[in-house]
């Protein structure tokens, strides 16, 4: 169900490899988000060249739409959506957390009305695994609380997120049970909560880490604190999770975050920041981010980034794609549908290619050095 070696380490960081169901995730590794079934703007077959490894979905999008009848029909997410690669499903708490005021939180689960046909609907940890099961997904995550940093101005005290902490905490054991009842073969992992708080991640972590789950993530990062809270958070957690198990930093984040997370020992990063920025014309570059819709672009012959190998930039060695920053800055600047699937294809390529180069600069001891060079790149300017 799930196997994980580490193949190499330099400081905190760590080159390896995790066995799913559905197939190997060379890890550090980046996950494209596909909330519905689809990673936003790209065909499947730009995923596989890219050389995407793993993608998520999401139990609470996908619970709505198209319903658990038509996934029971086609045996699951995979066959749906017909990716044979690793799926991995968040489990429903972070987009119960984005609905704000439509919700209630109790003991025994989260209350709310669809945002669909608003319907009266009821989420429950055990709910939240009978749907993940249908769904199949390789990796299944805990039904959760991502506490919040503020509410309307006010930010989550101490005693606030100590109780959503060890509400999570009793919702893992519950989500254990069931994923057990009903034989899921897949893999159940855990998420660390405790907010801007050290003691309580301590505690949040300590209590999962004795449930011997195959992998923990770390949750309620990337929920509108400062970054210094953030880069707080991720150098107090990830490296005191269990070495030999894959951890997972949930919603993170840029490119410096994600160079930043693997030097505090994270595995597995998702973001919809690749995809989502590419559909308003931010794009992401070795040399820094470009906005296409900028004039200065307006007859550049250049691309995006010549050092990229994506089709948007460099074609397909076929006399396919690959091309100019003129032409991508007037299909957006004509609201073209190509515009925010090229830049996407972009986008995704260069996270992808990232944790690529990440991992290649681990198998030969060079991290320390790739995260130099990487900064002093991204600094030059495109
Ligand atoms: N995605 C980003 N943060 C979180 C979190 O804290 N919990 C869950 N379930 N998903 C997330
Ligand atoms: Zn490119």
């Amino acid at each position: 169900m799930l196997q994980f070696e580490l193949l190499a380490t330099e400081g905190l960081a760590r080159r390896g490899r995790l066995t799913l169901n559905h197939g190997v995730v060379q890890t550090p590794i980046f996950m494209p988000v596909g909330t519905y079934g689809t990673v936003k703007g790209v065909l499947p077959r730009s995923l596989h060249d890219m050389n995407a490894q793993i993608i998520l979905g999401n139990t609470f999008h996908l619970w709505m739409r198209p319903g658990l009848d038509v996934m029971r029909h086609f045996g699951g997410l995979h066959g749906f959506e017909n990716w044979h690669k690793p799926i991995l499903t968040d489990s429903g708490g972070f987009q119960v957390w984005s609905l704000g005021e439509m919700r209630k939180i109790s003991e025994e689960g989260v209350k709310f009305a669809s945002p669909v046909n608003g319907d009266k609907l009821f989420l429950t940890p055990e709910i939240s695994m009978q749907i993940q099961t249908v769904l199949n997904s390789d990796i299944v995550m805990q039904f959760d609380e991502c506490t919040p940093y503020e509410t309307k101005g006010h930010l989550t005290t101490e005693a606030e997120a100590r109780h959503s902490m060890e509400l999570s905490r009793r919702w893992m054991k519950r989500c254990m049970a069931e994923f057990e009842r009903l034989q899921n073969p897949n893999a159940l992992f855990g998420i660390v909560q405790g907010g801007m708080f050290e003691h309580l991640r301590q505690e949040s972590l300590e209590a999962l880490v004795e449930l011997d789950l195959p992998g923990y993530a770390v949750g309620g990062v990337s929920v509108g604190e400062p970054k210094e809270d953030m880069l707080r958070i991720m150098a107090h957690t990830p490296h005191r999770l269990p070495a030999h198990k894959p951890r997972y930093l949930m919603g993170v984040g840029t490119p410096e975050d994600l160079v930043e997370g693997v030097s505090c020992g994270v595995d597995m990063f998702d973001c919809v920041m690749p995809t989502r920025n590419a559909r308003n014309g931010h794009l992401f570059t070795r040399f820094g981010d470009l906005k296409i819709r900028n004039a200065r672009h307006k007859s550049d012959e250049r691309p995006i980034d010549e050092t990229c190998r994506c089709y948007t930039c460099a074609g397909d060695g076929q006399g396919h794609g690959g091309f100019s920053r003129a032409y991508l800055h007037h299909l957006e600047r004509c609201g073209e549908m190509l515009a925010p699937m090229l830049a996407t294809i972009h986008n995704l390529h260069y996270y992808l290619q990232l944790m690529q180069e990440v991992r290649d600069a681990l198998d030969v001891g060079q991290f320390a050095a790739f995260r130099a060079r990487f900064a002093a790149d991204r600094a030059r300017g495109v």
